[in-house]
């Protein structure tokens, strides 16, 4: 009790602050995620997601170079196609444009982990997640496309899939294709826990995969909901899952920690592209101090529970905690 307790003691200097600090935040944590597109020398910015970029296999892999650099582990990669088609053959072809990225990747920068998202939309011209029969998302049917995107990205050279469809039962299926063709060691960072958010806006226009009809609540979780979070995760790891993942994070920081305190596995959780859009828009207007709420928030997520954040401020949170003069 004030006076013999005071909470004060502790914050009188960085040194003894930085020595009670229950919360920690380094580069390994990070995973940075890319969008690949196809052409040469192709670089687009990304209007609603600053310092984000459309680029073709040559310049990613110069984007990558530089993660590699600043001590990122890895990165997720999403592909944008040339052609959409009803069933996102792109998807799941060998030549498609992510089994293309990641061979370039394996070879050029090896040290890199790359992981792969595993999902239709982007390569469907309904942009929906899987086969559409009825004006619906058929789940069985769309098993068998996820499972061959897999294993394509797999046969790439990719180093783990992360399947973010939110089909029943995929996981299951993608563990048994996997073993079957020999990758019995390739892990699976699920999107276990992932809610039909507007927070994917600016990664829609993006990667082009906005819903032409409808929207996802037929297959991901309603924001209201924090129970079935849980549910969904404990059913990806009984079908195997080895990772998985909380998306968005920062209005869903308490299913982050839901999730954490009941299963001791990898958790990892994805600051998506209208959470980072947020921010950069806020720090444009001088309304926000970017880079003091960026490490906030990235230090929420992981106080929250989560191990691993995929963000699109991977590099500039990098340049900060790696103490380089004049970071922003
Ligand atoms: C694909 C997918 C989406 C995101 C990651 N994988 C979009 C969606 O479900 O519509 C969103 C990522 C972000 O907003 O940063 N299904």
């Amino acid at each position: 009790m004030f006076p013999t307790t005071r909470m004060r003691r502790l914050r009188g200097s960085e040194t003894i602050r930085a020595l009670v600090r229950e919360t920690t935040l380094a580069v390994d944590d990070l995973i940075y995620p890319l969008f690949v597109c196809p052409g040469t020398d192709v670089q687009n910015e990304i209007p609603s997601m600053p310092d984000n970029c459309r680029a073709s296999v040559d310049r990613m892999i110069e984007d990558c170079r530089e993660v590699r650099d600043l001590g990122i582990p890895g990165v997720l990669l999403f592909g944008i196609p040339e052609h959409k088609d009803e069933t996102g053959s792109e998807g799941w072809s060998d030549r498609g444009i992510v089994q293309t990225a990641v061979r370039a990747i394996k070879k050029q920068v090896p040290e890199l982990l790359v992981i792969t998202d595993v999902c239709l939309c982007e390569y469907t011209t309904h942009g929906h997640c899987g086969v559409i029969r009825d004006r619906k998302v058929d789940n069985d049917a769309t098993l068998e496309l996820l499972a061959r995107q897999s294993l394509s990205h797999a046969r790439a050279g990719a180093d783990v899939v992360a399947p973010s469809d939110m089909m029943d039962g995929r996981i299951g299926r993608i563990r048994r294709a996997l073993d079957g063709e020999g990758f019995a060691d390739l892990p699976i960072m699920s999107y276990a826990a992932k809610y039909a958010s507007a927070f994917y806006g600016p990664f829609r226009d993006a990667a082009g995969s906005a819903p032409q009809f409808g929207d996802r609540r037929g297959y991901q979780i309603d924001p209201c909901n924090a129970d079935e979070a849980l549910r969904e995760v404990e059913l990806d790891l009984e079908e195997g899952a080895d990772i998985v993942m909380v998306k968005p994070a920062l209005a869903y920081l308490d299913v982050i920690y839901r999730v954490k305190s009941a299963f001791p596995v990898p958790l990892a959780a994805y600051n998506v592209s209208g959470e980072f859009a947020c921010i950069k828009a806020a720090a444009e207007r001088g309304w926000l101090d970017e880079q003091r709420i960026m490490l906030e928030v990235l230090y929420s997520i992981r106080r929250a529970g989560a191990d691993i954040i995929l963000t699109y401020f991977a590099k500039q949170a990098a340049r900060v905690l790696n103490g380089e003069s004049g970071a922003r």
